[in-house]
């Protein structure tokens, strides 16, 4: 049993399997499961969301808890409180804590000092919630993830990373494209038990081709703002449109993570078309989670 989810690799390939099977139970009852009656869950964030901020808070009334959404400016980290001793306090009183901030030592420190489970909600490396619900969409739509190849188009940032480390484990081969100086680490460590693979391209025709669904991402992430142009002009051949999809298997489908700026990394065709299942995989953050909470809070 994990104590964190901080990249996702602390699952093993049968934990996320089930993991992924209950969300789809919690999809079809909403208010089945009451595990976290009369519990608190904290969420501390250092930087803006819209669907992991909603997703979190409505999931954990769902489940019957209570969701104590923290900005960072308001606690006594920004006046320079140790993050042990924030971690120490929050294990007093809540249940888990999910945290979205810049670098990935933050959580790691965070979660070395805490006795409830520490969840990653973004960093600039990872976003493992993001990889569940993408997991879960495609589940909704193969009976069996196993094999599966699925592309990603664009920036090799935090969601690319997490699709690859949690897909590998599903066993999708995931296929990534980018250009050159935004490309994935050629050497990412696979979590342990993965059955899937890694592979890395910069054409994105040659990364879509017997591919179920294409992914893509900003090519502009928070914190990326200082070089949007250059990333808009090294990414403006890496748009997920019709034309696209047509090279990837039959009945492929886009997905995005959102927020989406249609007609840069996706056409405003394809975002609002009926060749994606991505609203689907911005509701999915919900079921996902609340199956992750229940998996960290409640050890069988
Ligand atoms: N996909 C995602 O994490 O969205 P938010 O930034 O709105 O939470």
């Amino acid at each position: 049993m994990p104590a964190h989810f901080l990249t996702g690799a602390e699952l093993s390939a049968a934990q996320l399997r089930s993991l992924l099977e209950r969300a789809l139970e919690l999809k079809a009852a909403p208010l089945c499961s009451q595990a976290l009656d009369g519990r608190s869950v904290a969420l501390i964030f250092t930087k803006p969301s819209t669907r992991t901020r909603v997703s979190f808070e409505v999931g954990i009334d769902e489940l019957g808890g209570h969701a104590l959404v923290l900005r960072s400016d308001e606690l006594q980290l920004s006046r320079g409180e140790a993050l042990q001793d924030t971690a120490l306090v929050l294990s007093r009183h809540v249940c888990a804590v999910g945290v979205r901030t810049g670098p990935d030592a933050t959580l790691a420190e965070l979660a070395q000092h805490s006795e409830i489970p520490v969840i990653n909600m973004l960093t600039e490396l990872h976003h493992p919630c993001q990889a569940l619900a993408d997991l879960l969409t495609l589940r909704e739509a193969h009976a069996e993830l196993e094999g599966l190849r699925v592309a990603y188009v664009g920036d090799g940032n935090n969601v690319a990373r997490s699709l690859a480390l949690l897909g590998a484990l599903a066993g999708l081969r995931v296929a990534v494209a980018s250009p050159p100086g935004y490309a994935l680490e050629p050497d990412l460590p696979l979590p342990a038990g993965a059955s899937g693979s890694l592979e890395l391209y910069t054409d994105p025709r040659e990364a879509v081709q017997g591919a179920c669904a294409v992914y893509t991402d900003v090519w502009v992430s928070m914190g990326d703002e200082s070089s949007a142009d250059e990333r808009r002009e090294a990414l403006g051949a890496y748009t997920v449109d019709d034309a696209l999809l047509d090279l990837a298997a039959p009945r492929a489908f886009a997905m995005h993570d959102l927020p989406a700026h249609a007609g840069e990394e996706i056409s405003a065709e394809v975002l609002y078309g009926t060749r994606q299942r991505i609203w689907d995989q911005a509701e999915n953050r919900r079921h996902a989670q609340k199956a992750l909470l229940e998996f960290l809070v409640m050890p069988a």
